[in-house]
């Protein structure tokens, strides 16, 4: 499809949506005035994440002190191999699984009850989340907004089983009006996973509000770090410490709220 009938196709989904028109004014401004802010800094940021990345496996069992932990498929095996059949069975493609077993086991680590993530697509990161907060009937708040011209709403959160979502609040929104409506509901958030707008900007924007609504000993994690250097500055220029986890090739971050 050309790239003309690809942003006429998106412009569309956006008009019938006037819950998303407030992203699409922001859309427009980013593509007039600011195109090249994606992947500011993507090469310091990748030799930045491959100086300090461990493995997952070692995170879980050193950092978080799970010695020979059990991997989430393994404990909950017909969860997961249902989740995996709806996402093959899903007529829409969409952004994939990230690192499962290390957002289940820092929800664990923190026993955490209320968490809050952005970027939702099949649910995923959902799924691991909620199969920690259940345990002790939390909440996740979790802010998507569909992704334009594939007409995916109905599937968003597609792997997460019915009994979960009891633990679960979505707001379809863009985050910049999703995150106020979460956090005007639960001040004091146990865990932050951040999944959704991975330009700079985006990223810059979110990062120290979701960090704000954190309780003391939280903890922030941000997927793809690697892609541009926005997680990388925001630890620098604050002084936060990370924690940096390779896996599949791409690099996740997460900090302690100290
Ligand atoms: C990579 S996918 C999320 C994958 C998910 N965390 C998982 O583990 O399955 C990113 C999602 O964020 C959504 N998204 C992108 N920009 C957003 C924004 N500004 N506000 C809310 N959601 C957004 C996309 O439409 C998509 O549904």
């Amino acid at each position: 499809m050309s790239e003309i009938s690809n942003i006429s196709k998106t412009f569309f989904a956006y008009l019938s949506r006037p819950h998303l028109y407030p992203e699409l004014a922001r859309k427009i401004y980013k593509n007039i005035f600011n195109r090249k802010a994606a992947f500011k800094g993507k090469d310091d940021a990748a030799l930045w994440c491959a100086k300090n990345a461990i493995s997952q496996e070692k995170t879980i069992a050193e950092i978080l002190g799970f010695k020979n932990y059990t991997k989430i498929e393994e404990l909950y095996p017909e969860i997961l191999a249902e989740a995996k059949s709806n996402e093959k069975n899903c007529p829409v493609k969409m952004g994939g699984a990230g690192a499962l077993d290390l957002i289940f086991y820092i929800n664990e680590y923190l026993k955490a009850e209320n968490a809050v993530e952005t970027g939702v697509a099949y649910g995923w990161s959902s799924l691991a989340a909620l199969l920690s907060i259940e345990k002790r009937n939390g909440t996740l708040y979790s802010s998507d907004m569909p992704y334009l011209g594939k007409e995916n709403d109905q599937y968003v959160g597609c792997v997460v089983p019915e009994n979960l979502t009891f633990n679960w609040q979505l707001f379809r929104f863009a985050d910049r009006e999703s995150l106020p409506k979460i956090f005007k509901i639960q001040d004091s958030i146990d865990f932050v996973h951040y999944d959704s707008d991975k330009s700079y900007d985006g990223r810059m924007w979110a990062y120290p509000l979701l960090f704000k609504h954190l309780r003391k000993g939280g903890v922030l994690m941000s997927d793809d770090i690697g892609d541009n250097a926005a997680f990388m500055d925001f630890c620098l220029q604050n002084n936060y410490e990370s924690i940096v986890v390779e896996f599949d090739e791409k690099y996740a971050g997460f900090i302690f709220k100290k």
